[in-house]
């Protein structure tokens, strides 16, 4: 049984890996396999919110939701998601979107020559800090990967992107796995839930969140 929490509820979410591309076949991703934000959106959508998916490279069966946009670079799903944002009411972060990328994509497949190679990369939009930063901004909830120090860097990054809520998890257990372990951050306080699988978190932090943002609009 899950209950309607969120009908009438826009909820845009970001899921996955993102790829920058050095050459027309290598790229630079990660091990994110799309289950955590797929698992949300699944929820989301049992729980009868009106999902936007903008999903990256994943492992994971894809849910039916009510709009799904495919983006490859963290530029495109940058772009997706400003385009979709307007009248959400909940933006969820939960893609792991590449920090940096190169500076030039190669036109043609790079050729072994030298011993060593370097590749410069610039820095990449933080789109969860930016969505924050709109005038007037959906309720934003990021997701923090870390392999230490996973609290401590959770609480600086919910404050460094003015953020009401970040999920900590531990990088090296979550992704890609099936289950989870997460503390939901926000202003009241610290919330660990212990490891379940990621449907089962998924119905929690959507629960611990819908009842946040009701606190959060009364005030
Ligand atoms: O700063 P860091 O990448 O660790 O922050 C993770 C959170 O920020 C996740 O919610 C992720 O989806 C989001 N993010 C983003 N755009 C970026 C980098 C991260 O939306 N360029």
């Amino acid at each position: 049984f899950t209950p309607k929490l969120l009908v009438g509820k826009k909820i845009l979410i970001t899921a996955g890996a993102t790829m920058e591309m050095l050459d027309p076949v290598r790229g630079i991703t990660n091990l994110s396999s799309g289950k955590m934000g797929f698992a949300l959106a699944k929820v989301a959508m049992h729980m009868g919110a009106e999902v936007t998916l903008v999903y990256g490279h994943t492992t994971a069966a894809q849910p039916l939701v009510t709009h799904a946009f495919h983006a490859s670079a963290a530029s495109e799903m940058h772009a997706t998601v400003m385009h979709h944002i307007a009248d959400q009411d909940i933006f969820i972060g939960v893609a792991a979107v590449a920090d940096y990328s190169p500076v030039l994509t190669a036109e043609q497949k790079i050729k072994k020559s030298e011993e060593t190679l370097t590749i410069q990369l610039k820095r990449n939009r933080d789109i969860l800090a930016e969505v924050a930063a709109l005038p007037d901004p959906p309720y934003c909830v990021g997701f923090a990967a870390e392999t230490e120090q996973v609290l401590e860097h959770a609480r600086h990054k919910r404050l460094a992107k003015r953020i009401p809520v970040i999920i900590a998890n531990k990088a090296n257990t979550a992704l890609g796995s099936d289950n989870n372990s997460v503390t939901i951050i926000d202003e009241t306080g610290e919330y660990p839930l212990s490891s379940a699988d990621k449907t089962s978190i998924a119905s929690k932090i959507l629960t611990h969140l819908y009842q946040h943002l009701s606190s959060f609009n009364n005030n």
